[in-house]
């Protein structure tokens, strides 16, 4: 059990006004991956940590048949049918119908209910408020069906969400962070074998979240046309995954194939970047994992061509400015957030030169959030 945060409050809040008392309320947070970009779905590893945003569900059970109904924050009510089999996929409760409705596929019963959501978790800025949502919402519902939590199962179950009712291809990094955080650590994921290891931030270092303010939708063809690239670079190379290729075969691939080329280049040195920062953080190296952090995104720009004008500009931003050690772009790109690694000391005087930079060059106005490892999803009381 866990102290309440703010959206649990107002979940809480939420439940009470329409429905009395939540019988169940659970918390998912958000995060930030500092290293390992887009090599989830090749087989490879990552290094995320949970952020201190929560989404929260409060949950109570009803007597009213098949319906079920849920009452977001930010985006209304909804009603759900049990004995339906699906949903539009651009409608937010998505989200929710397809965790209850995968949940009731493994046999999982949990009658009908009432539920209400709240989220400190920005939305769409890559700080992945949708995992938190599906990972919050099955440990509720896993909690009124008087069933075990097993997060590593839970994980994979909300990335069949994503995958089979949302339309969205991703790997499984943001629900497996968001069920299996560790307070005060960030976490070396090995994405083949879902083996999950504590790993600390540098002595003397924080997390800078750096949000550019700008959005957009993952559920477009950019993931999945990077997706393919993998697929089909591994075909060629013969590979299960991007994840066994080796960089000299890589470069021996033909110059009809220059795109999937570049794409298989990211991925295969993102992961010895990975094992290379988990490394650093095992010796106490901020540094080396400065240093790689900033070689990340120059391969996520060039070769994987996953960033954008606004992330470009934050990220150059942040590593000029005071008591930066690295920074890069994070999560699945194009626009929302990047993430810097900045000298605990000078974290402030770093946050307003960001935004002051920010500002002067884009014309927008950044936020910047600092972060402490958070921990994995959990019941409250
Ligand atoms: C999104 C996806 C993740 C991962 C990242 C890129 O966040 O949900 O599975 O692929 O992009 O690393």
């Amino acid at each position: 059990m866990t102290n309440r945060t703010p959206a649990a409050q107002r979940a809480i809040a939420l439940h009470r006004e329409s429905w009395g008392k939540p019988a169940v309320v659970s918390r998912a947070p958000g995060r930030v991956n500092l290293i390992g970009e887009h090599t989830d779905y090749n087989g490879g590893y990552v290094l995320p940590m949970a952020i201190e945003f929560d989404t929260v569900v409060a949950l109570s059970p009803t007597r009213s048949g098949r319906r079920s109904t849920v009452i977001s924050e930010d985006f209304g009510k909804a009603a759900l049918d049990s004995k339906r089999e699906s949903i539009d996929s651009t409608h937010w409760a998505s989200y929710v119908f397809g965790v209850s409705h995968l949940l009731h596929g493994h046999g999982i019963s949990t009658g009908s209910w009432n539920c209400s959501i709240a989220t400190d978790v920005p939305i769409g800025a890559c700080l992945s408020s949708s995992a938190a949502l599906e990972v919050a919402l099955a440990a509720a519902l896993l909690q009124l069906a008087g069933e075990s939590w097993e997060p590593a199962e839970t994980a994979q179950l909300c990335q069949r969400v994503e995958n089979e009712v949302v339309g969205m291809p991703c790997g499984i990094m943001d629900p497996l962070i968001s069920a299996c955080a560790i307070a005060g650590h960030a976490s070396l994921i090995d994405c083949r074998l879902l083996d999950v290891r504590p790993r600390r931030l540098p002595e003397g270092t924080v997390t800078a979240i750096l949000d550019t303010t700008t959005r957009r939708e993952l559920v477009d063809s950019a993931y999945a046309d990077r997706r393919s690239a993998c697929g089909r670079a591994a075909d060629w190379l013969g590979v299960a995954a991007l994840r066994d290729a080796r960089l000299d075969d890589v470069e021996r691939m033909p110059d009809e194939l220059a795109n999937e080329r570049r794409r298989a280049r990211h991925v295969v040195t993102e992961n010895e970047r990975t094992l290379e920062a988990a490394q650093a953080m095992c010796e106490d190296d901020a540094e080396a994992l400065g240093a790689l952090m900033n070689a990340s995104h120059v391969s996520l720009r060039d070769d994987y061509e996953v960033s954008g004008p606004a992330l470009d500009a934050i990220v150059e931003i942040a590593q000029t400015s005071p008591g930066c050690i690295g920074a890069r772009m994070t999560g699945g790109g194009f626009a929302g957030c990047a993430v810097a690694l900045v000298d605990t000391e000078a974290a402030n005087a770093f946050a307003s030169a960001v935004q002051e930079s920010y500002r002067v060059t884009t014309g927008f106005d950044a936020r910047v959030w600092l972060s402490r490892p958070a921990a994995g999803a959990s019941l409250l009381d």
